[in-house]
């Protein structure tokens, strides 16, 4: 066994335990990274968070907090001039310039990717399937769809959960080889510890963060987090 599946005494140990993390304070000014404090979205994620919140509700809130996150999440994209006329008269007005994608990282960003269908229906949603193996913590992928015609001026990975960083930073791998122009992570709740390997690996991107916690638990659990984030939208306990 490795060093980081027992512990000396033969006993085995939890992948975290031991594991030196940074506070909150520590990153809460990296570049490029942005932690929402918009009053609305801290109510909504309060009503996440709670245990007795029951997974149609859970899902419905992930969107609704996923539709706020979209906007604050695409106040720089590029627009360009579209002439129209209004029943007065004509004008040039404005529309989004240029292909725009999301990559929910499956499963718990598919009620994310949802919401920012609404935001921008157009859209391109690219899946990915990256489970995280819970002995280890590492990301394994299971499933891409991925197409091979690259069309898009930027793309955003999102996942509700941002704990170790291993999925999120696999998933910027992933889109950096399509070489897209510009990158963003969004996400609902980060842990400090993920948070910084995120921003020190890809610190060419932008990441959003609705709420930044306090740490990992030993088992690579966000704390106070709101659990597992696929299996109470999906009801799989
Ligand atoms: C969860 C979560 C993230 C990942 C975060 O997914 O949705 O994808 O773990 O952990 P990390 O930052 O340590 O990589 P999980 O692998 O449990 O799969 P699921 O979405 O199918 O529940
Ligand atoms: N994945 C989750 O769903 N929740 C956590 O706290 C960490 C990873």
């Amino acid at each position: 066994m490795t060093e980081t599946s027992t512990q000396s005494g033969g006993r085995p140990s939890l992948p975290m335990q031991g594991v030196a993390q940074p506070s909150r304070e520590e990153v809460l000014h990296l570049p490029r990274v942005y932690i929402s404090s918009h009053p609305v979205m801290a109510h909504k994620i309060t009503a996440l968070r709670d245990k007795n919140t029951q997974p149609p509700e859970f899902y419905r809130l992930v969107k609704e907090i996923g539709a706020l996150l979209a906007y604050e999440s695409t106040t720089n994209l590029a627009l360009e001039p579209s002439p129209i006329e209004t029943p007065m008269e004509p004008m040039v007005g404005q529309r989004l310039a240029g292909g725009i994608g999301v990559t929910p990282i499956l499963r718990a960003g598919l009620g994310l990717a949802e919401a920012f269908r609404d935001v921008i229906p157009d859209i391109q949603v690219w899946h990915l399937g990256l489970r995280r193996d819970e002995d280890t913590l590492q990301a394994m992928e299971y499933y891409n769809r991925l197409p091979h015609k690259v069309d898009l001026q930027v793309a955003y990975a999102i996942d509700p959960m941002l704990a170790t960083g291993g999925s999120a930073i696999d998933a910027i791998n992933v889109l950096k080889r399509r070489g897209i122009p510009r990158l963003s992570y969004v996400c609902i709740i980060a842990a400090p510890y993920g948070l910084l390997k995120l921003s020190q690996t890809h610190p060419d991107i932008d990441i959003y963060v609705a709420a930044l916690d306090e740490t990992l638990n030993d088992k690579g659990y966000i704390l106070p987090g709101l659990g597992d984030a696929g299996d109470r939208q999906f009801g799989t306990f």
